[in-house]
């Protein structure tokens, strides 16, 4: 079993004991909930480093008011055998008020790339998630840390973050886990009625049917997108919030598609009170 750790100078203490034997450390975070998806970032991070740390800490300051904060699932018990089953040696799970003591004024952001995608429709989202990362980052004081391409701007959103602010932690990307239908395994697929479940894989049938556009040599991205939101009119009630094609790093719309160049297809799509988010990156030929 994994040792859980909620006191921040004890997990400081722990990773220092780890780094003075030698061990390199990787922290996986997560908002627990775990599912397939954050198994696979975990075992990723076994595979990379000596001791794993993943923590679960379901962070307030990325929710805004309205969204699903209170009713975000918290199966603690069965988080922490599924992560110490996929090789976790510690869970660092900190409570809300040893995260953000009262007096807490300080936070970090990303500029420019925050405001496009899912900043669009959620203005304070990065803020939260860049500042409890570099507080999960000085808690667990890793070498690496393991993140899921499910949440592509996130990814894009972190490499910008460690680069500017030179923190010392490698950033190593998994890749997104799917139910066989395709569905992106998701901590809010649960909130999903039956019907809702059965539409949701339209959202992973838009991105191939786009992706395969690409590469049949469609260069134009309104087509794309055009198409991709057609599908999902025709085959769901969701409620399309935005579908891109960006390039994958920048996260700048691309009108007209340069062979070459990596692109991130993304889109959120709402059905009823869940919001879900899906991408594929690929290379243009
Ligand atoms: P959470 O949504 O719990 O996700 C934790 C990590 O698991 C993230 O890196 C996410 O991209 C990854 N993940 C989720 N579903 C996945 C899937 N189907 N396949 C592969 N990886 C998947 O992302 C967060 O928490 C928070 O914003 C956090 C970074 C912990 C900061 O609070």
């Amino acid at each position: 079993m994994a040792r859980i750790l909620r006191d921040v100078a004890a997990m400081q203490d722990a990773s220092r004991a780890l780094r003075k034997q030698g061990q390199r450390i990787a922290v996986v975070p997560t908002m627990g909930a775990l599912h397939e998806g954050h198994l696979s970032l975990i075992r990723l991070a076994v595979s990379v480093a000596d001791s794993v740390i993943t923590t679960i800490f379901v962070n307030p300051t990325q929710f805004a008011p309205g969204e699903d904060l209170i009713r975000y699932p918290r199966p603690f018990d069965r988080d922490v055998a599924l992560a110490s089953d996929a090789g976790a040696a510690y869970i660092f799970a900190p409570s809300v008020e040893a995260m953000y003591p009262s007096g807490f004024t300080t936070s970090v952001s990303v500029e420019g790339l925050t405001s496009v995608l899912e900043g669009a429709s959620r203005p304070t989202h990065f803020r939260g998630v860049t500042t409890v990362v570099t507080k999960l980052f000085q808690c667990t004081l890793p070498d690496v840390a393991v993140f899921g391409q499910k949440d592509g701007q996130q990814v894009a959103v972190i490499k910008h973050l460690v680069k500017d602010l030179n923190i010392p932690v490698e950033i190593v990307v998994g890749p997104i886990i799917r139910e066989p239908d395709g569905l992106a395994m998701s901590s809010r697929n649960v909130f999903l009625t039956p019907q809702e479940r059965a539409q949701a894989p339209v959202l992973h049938r838009a991105l191939v049917l786009g992706e395969g556009m690409m590469h049949a040599g469609e260069r134009a991205s309104e087509e794309i997108i055009n198409r991709m939101k057609a599908l999902i009119g025709a085959e769901s009630q969701g409620a399309i919030d935005y579908v891109s094609v960006a390039d994958a790093e920048s996260l700048e719309e691309q009108k007209m598609l340069g062979s070459g160049r990596r692109v991130m297809v993304s889109l959120a799509v709402r059905f009823g009170t869940t919001r879900l988010i899906d991408n594929i990156v690929t290379d243009v030929p």
